[in-house]
């Protein structure tokens, strides 16, 4: 039996030249937790291609939804990249994940740190009202090298905090903080350095990162991962050693990169 469903492209956009959005039909078999991931992809000769892809989408969206890199010569991405509405994505049966509200344990502060796609999992978070009924504040932070790499900063500016069902929580608790390396920008520097510095706390107003009141979820890149790791084990925060065991933080690689 194949491991994949077969779901219909509906909607395809590009933010830039490396930077696109998918989003497919949703049969009813699919089910799973706000921030896991599943394996998307083509046939390719005859047999499926496929990467590991966060869900962006919420688990109660009639529709699915992919952020996705484009990798120069990467072998998906080169082909996914041309993808058009009407066309077959694949979708792995089984989505599963570290980034769950399930491995944090009770705190006041929830932080989502992000670089690239690695924004993908808190698009789905963030629409899922258990974030907010468990958090008196949900930062998101963004990390990307370019301004034009900001994907869905309108969908966080304007529509988020003006969504019929979320806005009401999302103008109370949400902080959207995008910040960028390689331009001029409000916010500048790195995710990390932008922690080690205190200044990201300094510009949301919310105390220092602490092992009380704050749980974390990290998505980016693998040296960003590790560099976010190791700040935060340096601030006392503990990480969830496996899947069920909640602790202060957990981590999950933005995959394609
Ligand atoms: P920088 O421009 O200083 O490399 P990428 O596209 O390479 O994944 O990078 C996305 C964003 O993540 C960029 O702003 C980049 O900053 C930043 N970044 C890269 N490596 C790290 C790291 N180890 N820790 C924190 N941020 C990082």
């Amino acid at each position: 039996m194949s491991k994949f469903i077969t779901e219909t492209v509906t909607y395809v956009h590009h933010w830039n030249d490396s930077l696109f959005t998918i989003k497919t039909t949703r049969g009813d078999s699919l089910r799973f937790r706000n921030g896991e991931f599943a394996m998307i992809g083509i046939m390719v000769d005859g047999k499926p291609l496929a990467r590991a892809y966060s869900i962006a989408s919420p688990n109660w969206a009639e529709e699915l939804e992919f952020f996705s890199i484009k990798v120069p010569d990467g072998p998906l991405t080169s082909r996914l990249q041309h993808i058009k509405v009407g066309d077959e994505l694949l979708i792995s049966k089984k989505p599963t994940g570290t980034l769950v509200l399930d491995d944090l344990l009770p705190g006041k502060h929830l932080y989502m740190l992000a670089t690239g796609t690695g924004l993908a999992p808190f698009l789905s978070l963030c629409r899922d009202p258990e974030v907010y009924e468990h958090f008196e504040k949900v930062i998101l932070v963004h990390g990307v090298r370019h301004v034009d790499d900001l994907a869905y900063r309108d969908f966080f500016e304007n529509e988020l905090p003006n969504d019929e069902i979320f806005g009401e929580w999302v103008r109370e608790k949400f902080i959207y903080y995008p910040t960028v390396t390689r331009d001029e920008f409000k916010n500048t520097g790195r995710v990390t350095d932008l922690i080690q510095s205190g200044k990201l706390f300094t510009d949301i107003g919310l105390p220092p990162m602490n092992k009380d009141d704050d749980r974390v979820m990290i998505c980016g890149s693998m040296a960003m991962n590790n560099d976010t790791c190791a700040i935060l084990d340096s601030f006392g925060l503990t990480i969830s050693p496996r899947m069920g065991e909640p602790a202060d933080y957990v981590v999950e690689r933005a995959f394609v990169g």
